[in-house]
């Protein structure tokens, strides 16, 4: 008897140590659906883009499960009403009207973001422009414009960001398949899916950075989900996916997909476009 209890004892002491030695990107990882909406309270997310579309459809996912919402884009209006849909979940959300384009708002942005909630989880960059023209008629503006909006905004906002990150914070890039390379292509979007693609090499290159302080940056190239955006790329074209169906993936994924990925670039598409 005296041998089985001794026993007994080795097995729960080995299996807690097991548990406890396990090493992840955060603490924040749970098997069960429950676990998982207990660990993402508290948790502070940032969402660029989060007027319409995809970003919105984010901030709601994230609101299902608790956690500290950070609403960005220009339309404060727009931002305002997600706002309102959030607090009536009972989660604790800001919205700051941010251009991110532009430094100024990007670091009013962080300002306000460590001013209301502190250290930041996770960072969707989200927002996005598209400009549908054939290249003879593009601008320089417009080049600058696209590359601004789609690339150099998650450069300035991960680098400023930095020293607010928890250890273990996921940075979600969101791509484009038309960035991927050896994708289909389509005319008119050749500005776009070129800064997509820059996206993409920009997220393996800081990710590679930055982990050695334990901060995930992975990229997802999205296929295409019904919005205004996918509108105007496609007119009339309907898509297999909408908003609410890719956030929950993006939601999850920028939850949990730090375990399992950095420096990738993942599709997630079912369909051309
Ligand atoms: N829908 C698709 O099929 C698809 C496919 C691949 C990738 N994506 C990507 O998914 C992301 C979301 O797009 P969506 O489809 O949801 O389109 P959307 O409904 O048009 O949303 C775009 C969002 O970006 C914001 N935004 C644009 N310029 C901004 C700026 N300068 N500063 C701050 N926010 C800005 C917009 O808000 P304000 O106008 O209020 O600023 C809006 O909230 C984009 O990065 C897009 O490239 C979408």
């Amino acid at each position: 008897m005296k041998y089985l209890l001794m026993l007994l004892t080795l097995v729960f002491v080995s299996c807690n140590s097991a548990t406890n030695s396990k090493t992840s990107p955060s603490n924040d990882i749970g098997g069960e659906v429950d676990q998982n909406i207990e660990k993402m309270k508290n948790k502070v997310i940032i969402i660029t883009g989060a007027s319409s579309g995809i970003g919105e459809a984010c901030a709601m996912a994230y609101a299902q499960k608790g956690s500290k919402i950070v609403l960005a884009a220009r339309n404060l209006e727009k931002l305002k009403a997600v706002e309102q849909k959030i607090i009536a979940t009972g989660s604790e959300v800001i919205a700051v009207r941010c251009d991110v384009s532009i430094s100024q708002d990007c670091e009013n942005l962080i300002e306000q973001t460590v001013a209301k909630f502190g250290a930041i989880d996770v960072l969707i960059n989200n927002a996005g422009l598209l400009i549908n023209k054939p290249i003879t008629s593009m601008l320089d503006m417009d080049f600058d414009r696209i590359f601004d909006i789609n690339v150099k905004s998650a450069f300035r906002l991960i680098r400023d960001l930095l020293p607010y990150l928890n250890s273990g914070a996921h940075v979600v890039n969101i791509s484009s398949m038309g960035g991927v390379q050896g994708s289909s292509k389509f005319p008119g979007l050749s500005l776009y899916s070129a800064s997509k693609g820059a996206l993409a090499v920009l997220t393996e290159c800081i990710a590679e950075e930055l982990a050695e302080q334990r901060v995930f940056v992975n990229a997802l190239a999205l296929g295409a989900v019904q919005t205004e955006m996918l509108a105007q790329a496609f007119p009339g074209y309907q898509a297999p996916l909408q908003p609410n169906e890719m956030a929950g993936f993006i939601a999850d994924f920028a939850k949990n997909g730090h375990r399992f990925f950095n420096g990738k670039i993942l599709p997630v598409s079912l369909s051309t476009p």
